[in-house]
């Protein structure tokens, strides 16, 4: 199988990418990435050196480079995009642009491609917030910030695509993905790493807001399934089973660190912070999908990955520059840890 995937160089992208090279010795990817911020050449530099990956720097919104790369490729898996709410809150103009118009540039090469399967692989904050209950996948959409309304309009093209032109596609809606290679702004990756520095962690609001954590690797194992065994037109939730409160989480994180209650610092609420995510798998495991990691074992591996890797996480911290629109918010309030040096 020869894939097209978008955004490989990501956080979820990469570790895909990683995970089908090896699981599937004859396949190749293309990678089509145009490098971002959050887009890190080293996530695979393991890989590269393959005849096997080939990485295409450019802009999903391009439709030569897409037209380009899809040539000859039998499937498209779509990851590219700008996927931090808190930066979609203080400017959504290039979530709108890579989420929706890069989207709907892929889906009419897509078309043109005549390729065989076109996974786009989407987020359960498209449901909006749930105060109780599982959303399923044929809930109304009902998303709340703007990062997760250009989600949702993402699927809705890829739905109506499916429909008007048969293009065979199919969504997936993941819970927040915890593992190797997240950028170290998402709440995960920022706790452990600024944890392992003594460095307090900013707790939005109450931190009664409840998340679903699913480890990356079992996200990747689910789309590969998905790849090979989803239907077309069908959309699939894929959740970890973990719901917890960030509070929780947050103490477990730092009692396994062993580190003091001190450095867990509330501050303001995100404004708009959805109160709860939570997902029903249910339509996943009835086609046969297993997870392979419990949680507790894959929040090891995790804080293990990045007392290992601190020569990845450390540069990406370093620039500092990534975390300037976080500090224009809320560095007034953050009080005697407002100056981005301390911060983090
Ligand atoms: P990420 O921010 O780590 O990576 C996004 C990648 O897309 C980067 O490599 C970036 O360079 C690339 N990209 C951005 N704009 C582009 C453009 N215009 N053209 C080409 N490439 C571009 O994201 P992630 O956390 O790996 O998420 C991947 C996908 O999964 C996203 O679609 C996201 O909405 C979805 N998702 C993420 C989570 C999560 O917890 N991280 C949960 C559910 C769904
Ligand atoms: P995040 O990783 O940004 O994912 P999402 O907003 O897409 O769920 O945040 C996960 C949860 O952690 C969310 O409820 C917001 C909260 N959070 C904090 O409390 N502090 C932080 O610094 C960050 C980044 C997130």
């Amino acid at each position: 199988m020869k894939l097209l995937v978008t955004g490989g160089l990501g956080f979820i992208g990469s570790n895909f990418v990683r995970h089908v090279l090896k699981s599937h010795p004859s396949w190749r990817v293309v990678n089509l990435d145009i490098r971002t911020y959050a887009g890190n050449p080293a996530n695979l530099a393991d890989v590269a050196g393959g005849l096997r990956y080939r990485w295409v720097r450019a802009d999903i919104r391009d439709p030569h480079a897409a037209a380009e790369c899809m040539r000859g490729v039998d499937a498209v898996v779509h990851f590219a995009a700008e996927s931090h709410v808190d930066r979609s809150i203080l400017d959504a103009a290039s979530f709108v642009q890579t989420n929706v118009v890069g989207t709907h540039v892929l889906l009419e090469e897509a078309r043109r491609a005549a390729v065989e399967r076109f996974v786009h692989v989407s987020t359960d904050e498209v449901y909006g917030s749930v105060e109780k209950g599982f959303s399923r996948e044929a809930d109304p959409l009902e998303p709340n910030s703007p990062y997760a309304a250009s989600k949702a309009a993402a699927d809705l093209l890829v739905r109506s695509y499916c429909v008007t032109h048969k293009l065979p596609a199919l969504i997936t809606r993941s819970s927040n993905n915890f593992g190797p290679y997240q950028f170290p702004e998402k709440a995960l990756p920022l706790l452990i790493t600024n944890f392992f520095d003594d460095q307090p962690f900013p707790l939005y609001g109450d931190g009664m807001n409840v998340r679903d954590w699913v480890y990356v690797l079992d996200h990747v194992r689910a789309l590969e399934f998905l790849l090979l065994k989803g239907r077309t037109g069908e959309v699939y939730n894929i959740g970890g089973m973990h719901a917890a409160p960030n509070k929780e989480l947050i103490e477990r994180v730092r009692k396994l660190m062993g580190k003091p209650a001190s450095l867990v610092q509330p501050v303001p609420d995100r404004p708009g912070h959805d109160r709860r995510y939570a997902l029903d798998c249910g339509k996943l495991k009835a086609l046969g999908f297993k997870h392979a990691y419990p949680f507790d074992e894959a929040l090891n591996l995790t804080i293990a990955w990045y007392r290992a890797n601190e020569a990845w996480w450390r540069p990406l911290k370093k620039a500092g520059g990534y975390r300037k629109y976080y500090d224009r918010q809320y560095a007034a309030r953050l009080g005697r840890h407002a100056d981005p040096s301390s911060a983090r």
